[in-house]
């Protein structure tokens, strides 16, 4: 293989991308044999109508482009959620809807506000953009910090439920926060449909604020995360706006395909969930017997904390027996780790080998 020159080449890129650190996805184990309680993929498989769906596409058309806009998926989209289809946009995952809000309303220097500890793929697009962060502790108990609400900002990011600690903030919380940013509230509402309480979604106040956008993802409730769909929800002006600056044809036909027969299974969707209800009361009662505090998660992962204990023997050596769960090397979260609900089985050995490596240490 040919040796490729290498060099100083960092003074080529922009000063923001050549200063900045990449986003760090979580470990992808192909390991047949490893639980992966780390990214937060749904243990179940897709409906069933997904993949004939995905077949008949793959016979059909694979040699032409795909729907521009994706119209098919995004009526479905608007009739299953209750808006018109000028209010709905397909993403590439709802990674790419992020990559795009923040590309049409972040220039440099201006300000994104945030609580933290969240998804940190918000830090890593705004510095992209040359943005400025401005990141708000939550309270300890995950409540909305009080200064969210009287910063002027270009964008507000509001994660809902948020990660990495599962928590939910009610529907007044937001629409107050709506009615007080400046700029535009981005709700990321990828873990969603795993909250118990019903009505608690930001799509319903759309009607309200025209500088209000949800975003919502296949990758967690609709187990399909390895076809990268995602939605986003906004006024009518918004959509227009986003689609100048989306790819041409941003979602593949496969991906497209696949999306629309998930929305015509919702009862699939909603089985799924309803297990994974059930099997993170399994998980945080598990969790808090061995000492750990465990915030009320309304998404599938918990966040489990030994205060002031560095967490990381204990997911390595949970990884060492094959278990991937998500550890932060971030200043705070040391003492945490996050755990994808599994499967009931996949849940019971963890709690297993969580104690037997207790019972080792003590
Ligand atoms: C809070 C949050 N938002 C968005 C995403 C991205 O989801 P998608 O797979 O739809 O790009 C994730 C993925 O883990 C997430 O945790």
């Amino acid at each position: 293989m040919a040796q490729l020159q290498s060099g100083p080449v960092s003074r080529y890129f922009r000063e923001n991308i050549a200063a900045m650190e990449g986003y760090l996805p979580g470990e992808q184990s192909r390991d047949e044999g490893t639980i992966k309680l780390n990214t937060n993929e749904n243990p179940y498989a897709p409906s069933p109508r997904v993949f004939s769906a995905l077949r008949k596409a793959a016979n059909r058309s694979l040699r032409l482009y795909p729907e521009p806009l994706s119209d098919s998926l995004r009526s479905i989209a608007a009739t299953t959620y209750g808006v018109r289809s000028m209010n709905v946009l397909v993403g590439n995952g709802s990674d790419e809807l992020l990559s795009i809000l923040v590309r049409c309303f972040v220039g440099q220097g201006n300000r994104v506000v945030y609580p933290v500890p969240t998804y940190t793929l918000y830090d890593t697009l705004i510095a992209i953009q040359g943005g400025d962060k401005v990141a708000l502790d939550y309270l300890p108990d995950f409540a909305l910090p009080e200064a969210l609400y009287s910063q002027k900002a270009a964008l507000t990011f509001l994660c809902n439920p948020n990660s990495p600690s599962g928590t939910l903030v009610s529907l007044q919380e937001i629409e107050r926060l709506a009615r007080s940013v400046s700029g535009i509230l981005v709700v990321d509402e990828a873990y969603i449909d795993f909250a118990e309480a019903e009505g608690v979604s930001s799509i319903s106040l759309l009607q309200s604020f025209s500088n209000l956008v949800v975003l919502r993802s296949f990758s967690k409730s609709f187990s399909l995360a390895g076809m990268r769909i995602g939605l986003a929800f906004a006024a009518e002006e918004i959509i227009a706006g986003m689609i100048k600056v989306k790819d041409s044809y941003n979602l593949n036909c496969l991906s497209l395909a696949a999306a629309t027969a998930a929305l015509q299974d919702l009862p699939w969707m909603l089985r799924n969930v309803r297990r994974i209800q059930r099997s993170r009361k399994k998980l945080t009662r598990g969790l808090k017997k061995m000492g750990f505090q465990v915030y009320p998660s309304q998404a599938n992962f918990v966040m489990g904390r030994k205060k002031g204990q560095n967490l990381r023997g204990l997911y390595e050596e949970l990884k060492r027996r094959k278990i991937l769960v998500r550890y932060f090397d971030h200043p705070g979260l040391e003492d945490s780790l996050r755990i994808t609900v599994g499967t009931p089985q996949e849940v019971k050995m963890l709690l297993q080998e969580m104690e037997a490596i207790h019972t080792n240490h003590t």
